[in-house]
């Protein structure tokens, strides 16, 4: 059984979550003309075509042609039913709905509610044992974490008890299920419902979501001990390859366009406090695709600044791969052997930080790199493998311009003639056709950027010049009174945009604003939503709309009459048999006037 809301109810949902505040929560936005612009959430893109409109309270991808209001973007964005997001929203700036059971969501929904409480208790608790104890703070100060830095980032300790957290979310109240759902406590051996604290004795860092929830904890030992850190373990509101630690901050200091992965949680604390913000880690695991993904909304170009060891190596080539396959941008950004970034900028600080960042590499050029390690170019031997390896590497290659490139850098570093590289290098190369998405060893270059098919549109006068119409329309009192002097609701042509006049009209009649996000609520089967979200957030300019609304009207006219003739000659040729003069001469006299029609507006 669903539940139905009173539409009031519904509105002023919608009027408390202003649609710029919540997409700039999953997406960064930057304003452009009276709208703003981001990268868009539902399909993989490089140049910003995520239009939202605060006015309008509207959003729409001119690449994909998604669309919609707050309400739907929720549902999209979260995979939340109509219900569910309003629920959504209603929490977010706590509204409590009218209950009504039988939703099939409902209870996953409540059970992260609970979780996301639950962990903001936990985080807070943390954070207070922290503040209060000295070996902790010691610790934090000896790495040079200032107090700052603690509260930015939400730096807790956990104490050294076996149930210190257990017994304070007991004591908030939350069900012993909840709490050992949250993976926060672990259950003791042969002891039935006893729970013990999983970080004990440990620094705590909280990791966010993209809206600034807690969502899981790592948590540090403050000495030599092993395992260094412990994470909260999967939940139903945490799963460690589809986030990335500092992302909520980061994605509003994508500077330049650019992100920063590192490896770890200290790395991203410590460049922050060095005044790098725009610095992500990927929670100890090696980069997903999702989390690939995920950079890719938020940035144009990713800088791999992972550690300066062999383990680090290896999750750089790997994390190259995955952000290559998403379509991003990459460089690699290479630390001394055995240094990590925290300790690269305690060392040089921000200004030599910067100065590698600039000196970043490629994909192809990395590779190269390693293989230069590899083998001993002093030795002719190691030089001839070197190159050897270097021309399989840049067969992977479309562009001939980088593989000559490359070919002379190399040949200048081994002395080897560059013609016979060039020959090794064209040797066997695979004219590329097959798909590139299954296959590994590309980089950016040559990966097409796969864009979501954009649905089709009919480029017709018509449906263009209903469609500014309509945009017009929505805009103002004048020109809505200068376009009903010509033009009724049941002039538009296709259903969709009759249905859409019919609405404006009648609220114009009424002297009622014209709020495009409300009216967005009429339309509820997902493709006419898309396209009235589409109709109403095209950026016209208002001075030309003003000139051609006269031309949109005549196009509708001549269009709507040539109709009416269209199908009076149909009727005419069904009479040929009959020779009902009476009624065939009526017809032509018809045919005449609306053709003499058609010749006025022409002359317009
Ligand atoms: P690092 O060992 O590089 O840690 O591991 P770090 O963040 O630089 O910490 P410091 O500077 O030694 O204090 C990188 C990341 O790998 C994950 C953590 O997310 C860590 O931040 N990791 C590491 C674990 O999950 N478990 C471990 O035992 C070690
Ligand atoms: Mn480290």
């Amino acid at each position: 059984m669903s539940i139905v809301y009173p539409e009031e109810l519904i509105e002023e949902l919608r009027s408390r979550n202003d649609i710029v505040d919540i997409v700039s929560g999953y997406v960064s936005l930057r304003k452009s003309g009276s709208s703003f612009k981001g990268k868009c959430p539902f399909h993989t893109e490089n140049t910003p075509s995520f239009t939202v409109s605060g006015d309008k309270q509207l959003y729409h991808c001119f690449g994909c042609g998604v669309g919609g209001n707050v309400i739907n973007f929720i549902m999209d964005i979260e995979n939340l039913s109509f219900v569910d997001a309003l629920k959504f929203l209603a929490n977010r700036v706590g509204m409590i709905l009218p209950e009504k059971d039988g939703h099939a969501d409902k209870k996953k929904y409540e059970e992260k509610q609970i979780q996301y409480n639950l962990h903001i208790d936990a985080a807070r608790y943390f954070h207070k044992n922290l503040i209060s104890n000295k070996e902790a703070l010691v610790y934090l100060n000896k790495r040079n974490i200032s107090t700052k830095t603690i509260t930015k980032f939400g730096l807790g300790y956990a104490k050294d008890e076996w149930e210190g957290l257990y017994k304070h979310l007991l004591s908030k109240k939350y069900s012993v299920e909840d709490i050992a759902k949250s993976g926060l406590v672990l259950p003791k051996k042969n002891q039935q419902n006893q729970f013990y604290d999983r970080f004990r004795h440990r620094i705590i860092f909280p990791v966010f979501n993209l809206t600034n929830k807690v969502i899981g904890f790592g948590g540090r030992v403050l000495d030599q001990q092993l395992p260094k850190y412990l994470n909260s373990p999967e939940t139903i509101i945490f799963s460690k390859g589809q986030h990335l630690y500092g992302l909520n901050n980061a994605k509003n200091h994508a500077k330049d366009g650019q992100l920063i992965i590192v490896e770890g949680y200290m790395d991203v604390i410590s460049l922050y406090q060095y005044g790098l913000k725009n610095v992500v880690a990927s929670l100890g695991t090696a980069l997903t695709t999702e989390q690939a993904k995920l950079l890719n909304r938020y940035t144009n170009e990713v800088i791999i600044a992972y550690d300066g060891d062999e383990a680090g190596q290896k999750a750089t080539l790997r994390a190259l791969e995955v952000l290559a396959s998403v379509g991003c941008k990459v460089k690699v950004l290479q630390l001394p052997k055995g240094m990590d970034p925290d300790e690269y900028i305690k060392k040089h600080k921000m200004e030599g930080f910067i100065h590698k960042i600039k000196k970043g590499i490629s994909l192809v050029e990395y590779k190269i790199l390693l293989l230069r390690e590899k083998y001993n170019i002093n030795t002719t031997e190691g030089r001839i493998d070197f190159t050897r390896d270097v021309a399989e590497i840049l067969k992977s290659l479309q562009s001939e311009i980088e593989i000559d490139a490359y070919i002379q850098k190399v040949s200048k570093e081994t002395g080897i003639n560059e013609a016979a590289i060039k020959a090794e290098v064209f040797r066997n190369k695979k004219i590329r056709t097959d798909s590139l998405e299954n296959k590994t060893g590309k980089i950016r270059n040559t990966i097409p950027y796969k864009k979501d098919q954009p649905i089709k549109r009919e480029n017709k006068a018509i449906v263009l010049a209903e469609e500014n119409l309509l945009n017009a329309l929505s805009q103002d009192l004048v020109l809505f009174q200068k376009i009903s002097q010509h033009i009724q609701w049941e002039d538009f042509t296709e259903e969709i945009h009759r249905k859409l006049a019919r609405i404006i009209f009648e609220k114009m009649d009424n002297k009622e604003t014209v709020i495009p996000g409300q009216i967005l609520d009429i339309f509820k089967r997902e493709e006419e939503s898309r396209r009235v979200a589409a109709i109403f957030t095209k950026e016209l300019d208002r001075e030309l709309i003003g000139k051609n609304i006269m031309e949109y009207i005549n196009t509708i006219q001549t269009y709507k009459i040539q109709s009416e003739i269209d199908e009076l000659n149909q009727k005419l040729k069904s009479l040929n048999g009959e020779k009902d003069t009476e009624t065939s001469n009526k017809i032509y006299i018809e045919i005449i006037g609306l053709k003499k029609r058609l010749e006025d507006l022409k002359g317009n």
